[in-house]
């Protein structure tokens, strides 16, 4: 069945360079996508002219992998982001650099594998399960509520689960997914100024409320993680046990306490509102494409016999994948990948200054006219094996490139296909504000109002 390729998910109207940076001034809400000018979306390279400190936007996949990959030491994370972070993940694995970073990331690898993921996979379907129950109070009320709200706590309580085997009902995974929204929100207002004004390596103060919040997140993962390392970690078999357990392949030493506070919150960071992020966007989607919800109903149903969703079924539902890939290319949850010149240099034979901020730009790329067809436009089919349309798969960077690429990215695409699938299969989502729907690059890709919804039982 054909599905609607037109359709055109909302997405801000570039402008340029002046008009852009004039609109931002206007919205005042620090959205750093429409800061982006037109010609960011078909060149490779775009200098940024509107800030104290020069800012390359790079769009061109081969591009991204020189400084994601192949010249990976002369470009590292992003002070600017960096800063923001250390005071609630210290240098752990996203933040990390050179030996420090291959030490954790060879530590922490397993903890993601495909056998750790299957049995995670028990702990998400507890979690979408209960998260139902809820729903179908919001259907049989017909009442509205928050779309963006709920991904956020159902993923959350999938990271609980997956991680600590707690579920976010316990009342200190409550007072942690608080303060991460806390953290998130007003992390995130520092930085467009920062962006504009700041100078490179400069020190920036984060808000009380930040520092404070940080301070409540570590001090509740430690009271959660403390009985774990008293007691025999492999007793319960979910992440942190899979964590607790690593050792340094040189050394053999295990992480410190403080070292497993820092890469717990990593998780939660990392894993919780990205994921959230795309399927507030899915959902949202499918609220306006309801022949595509349709048709996942019918292959759910087809592959499960109407029953619940097992581990199995995920690679049997490939049109639901494709949906998840194709809102991934739309709204890549992590907007700009933001990496810093350690020295001056060149790319592709233009002068980069040291100190320049490289912006590797997923949400450019993916909406680059000259890699994809029909860029802007939402077609699930596009990713089909059996009929692949577009030249470079390689431009789709949602999980990022190179050594430093998602380690979470079977994890997610499991839990998302998962959530898809089963919520498709028993309820039609409805947007009650349409007219109020745009993206805005916070933390993450994010709608710049909350997407208010109802659901309705199939
Ligand atoms: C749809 C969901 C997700 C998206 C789009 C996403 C995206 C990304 C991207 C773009 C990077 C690379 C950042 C960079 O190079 O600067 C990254 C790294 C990372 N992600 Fe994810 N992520 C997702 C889910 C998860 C989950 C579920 C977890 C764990 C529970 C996770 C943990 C991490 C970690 C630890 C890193 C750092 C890896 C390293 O530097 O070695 N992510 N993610």
């Amino acid at each position: 069945m054909p599905v609607k390729p037109l359709y055109r998910p909302p997405a801000p109207t570039p402008r340029s360079p002046l008009r852009s940076l004039l609109r931002v001034m206007r919205q005042g809400d620090g959205d750093l996508l429409s800061l982006v000018p037109e010609e960011a979306y078909r060149e490779p390279l775009t200098w940024l002219g509107y800030s104290r400190r020069s800012i390359l936007l790079i769009n061109d996949s081969e591009l991204c992998r020189t400084v994601l990959a192949d010249r990976e030491a002369i470009f590292p994370k992003n002070d600017l982001m960096v800063g923001a972070l250390e005071g609630l993940v210290g240098d752990s694995l996203f933040v990390s650099s050179g030996d420090t970073w291959r030490r954790q990331r060879q530590m922490i690898d397993p903890a993601f594998s495909h056998m750790r993921i299957n049995t995670a996979f028990h702990s998400m379907v507890g979690a979408v399960d209960d998260y139902a129950a809820l729903l179908d109070q919001h259907a049989e009320a017909s009442s509205d509520f928050s779309l963006d709200l709920a991904m956020s706590h159902l993923t959350a309580d999938i990271i609980c689960r997956t991680i600590f085997s707690q579920t976010l009902s316990s009342s200190i995974a409550r007072d942690v997914f608080d303060d991460f929204l806390l953290f998130e929100r007003s992390v995130a207002s520092v930085n467009l100024r920062q962006l504009i004004f700041g100078k490179p390596w400069a020190s920036v103060e984060q808000p009380a409320a930040v520092v404070a919040a940080c301070a409540r997140i570590r001090h509740h993962i430690g009271t959660l993680l403390d009985p774990r390392l008293a007691g025999n970690a492999d007793a319960m078999d979910d992440i942190v046990a899979a964590v607790i357990a690593a050792r340094d392949a040189d050394t053999g030493k295990p992480f410190t306490r403080e070292e497993l506070i820092d890469q717990i919150g990593v998780f939660f960071l990392a894993g919780h509102e990205t994921t959230a992020s795309v399927l507030t966007w899915v959902f949202f989607v499918l609220s306006q494409q309801p022949a595509v919800a349709d048709r996942i109903a019918r292959d759910v149903n087809a592959v499960t016999g109407g029953e619940a969703v097992e581990f199995e079924h995920i690679r049997q539902l490939p049109f639901v994948r494709n949906v998840f890939r194709e809102v991934l290319r739309l709204y890549p949850p992590i907007t700009f990948i933001p990496r810093v010149a350690l020295k001056a240099t060149t790319i592709a034979g233009k002068r980069v200054k040291r100190g320049a901020m490289i912006m590797i730009s997923p949400w450019t790329a993916h909406r680059n006219a000259l890699l994809w067809e029909n860029a802007d436009r939402f077609d699930p089919e596009r990713f089909d094996t059996d009929c692949p349309r577009q030249g470079d798969v390689g431009a789709h960077m949602s999980f990022g490139l190179g050594p430093r690429v998602c380690v979470g990215a079977s994890f997610a695409t499991t839990e998302a296909v998962l959530i898809i699938a089963r919520l498709a299969q028993r309820y039609r989502f409805h947007t009650r504000n349409l007219q109020d729907i745009r993206p805005v690059a916070r933390l993450t890709t994010r709608p710049a109002t909350e997407i208010q919804v109802q659901v309705e039982r199939r």
